[in-house]
């Protein structure tokens, strides 16, 4: 990718993808749903676009699709199946249709903190999860970390039995679905794209998630206020298709998967700050938000725990008691 193609894209306020790669390089499509600054997998985005564009010229080029330009979650991974995309970071709760393992990962209040996500995903049994995709055609090259997250909704939620009777957005997983459930609520799978509108118009009532994208997707002005739960996590698998990655010349795929690798431990690691950031940037645009005393926070754990014995067979007990041991 020349220089100059950058300072166009600079010139023309242009913050997606740059179009042009030159003749001969590997063109690496990277597509994701969210906004790119103030959010750890935009951020994590653009600076693997940035590094495999300086470090690979003449070899690879990337360009990033931000924000759903190009494909939303639900059609992402069977554009890279058909090798229309070569790169995707779509939340771990996304790949319902390929694996039940990554749902302990949906489960509410498996995980203290993303460190203990961390933890988990570094392990052996984490480590081997992102080959357990390959026979269908999928490879996890990293888990890239979002955050903690929360509830919102158009109406006070203090108390699990606020959140009765209303309409939540989740993302299209079962243990997501059970979870709204668990709290007398409706659950409305939606694309990520849809969720402020449906918001607004009163589609739905609420909805869940970090502070990094209730903040990149505005979600806090369409909504009553957003509760300070921390009640589960969104996470993400940087993937890519197997027979893709396969063909690549041995020295540029190792080139491309020590890139991935510095990028994923240098962004992983601020990831929890780019949330408090956004959370503050919540507050000092309007937004209210309401913190749980101990009370209330049991309370809500109560109200969802028992979600997870619903899925016991599909993650096993013995992950499950991995992930409280990096808990305790
Ligand atoms: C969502 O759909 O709410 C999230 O998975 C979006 C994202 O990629 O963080």
């Amino acid at each position: 990718l020349l220089s100059a193609v950058a300072a166009a894209a600079v010139m023309s306020g242009a913050t997606g993808a740059m179009a042009a790669c030159d003749d001969g390089e590997i063109v690496i499509k990277l597509s994701h749903v969210t906004n790119t600054d103030r959010h750890p997998k935009g951020i994590a985005a653009s600076l693997l676009q940035e590094r495999v564009n300086e470090e690979m010229n003449g070899k690879a080029c990337m360009e990033v699709f931000p924000n759903s330009t190009l494909y939303n979650d639900d059609q992402v991974l069977e554009a890279m199946l058909n090798g229309d995309v070569q790169m995707a970071a779509p939340s771990l709760s996304k790949f319902e249709a390929f694996t039940k393992q990554f749902r302990i990962f949906d489960l509410p209040f498996m995980f203290k903190n993303i460190d203990a996500v961390d933890a988990f995903q570094n392990s052996e049994t984490g480590q081997a999860m992102k080959e357990s995709m390959t026979r269908r055609g999928l490879l996890g090259l990293a888990f890239w970390h979002n955050g903690m997250k929360q509830m919102s909704a158009n109406k006070a939620l203090n108390l699990p039995t606020d959140a009765n009777g209303l309409k939540f957005r989740v993302q299209n997983s079962e243990v997501l679905k059970a979870q709204m459930a668990a709290l007398g609520g409706s659950p409305q799978p939606m694309a990520f794209s849809e969720v402020y509108g449906a918001l607004q118009t009163g589609v739905v009532d609420g909805q869940e998630n970090t502070w990094s994208n209730i903040y990149g997707q505005k979600f806090f002005e369409v909504q009553d206020g957003i509760t300070e739960t921390n009640h589960g996590i969104i996470d993400y698998m940087l993937v890519t298709n197997v027979d893709w990655w396969e063909s690549l010349d041995a020295d540029v795929r190792d080139q491309l998967a020590t890139i991935i690798s510095e990028v994923t431990e240098t962004r992983n690691s601020e990831s929890f700050k780019v949330n408090q950031e956004a959370k503050a940037a919540v507050i000092a645009a309007g937004g209210t938000v309401r913190e749980l005393d101990d009370t209330a926070r049991a309370a809500w754990v109560e109200a969802m725990k028992p979600v997870w014995e619903q899925f016991v067979g599909d993650v096993g007990q013995d992950n499950i008691d991995a992930a409280q041991a990096i808990n305790a």
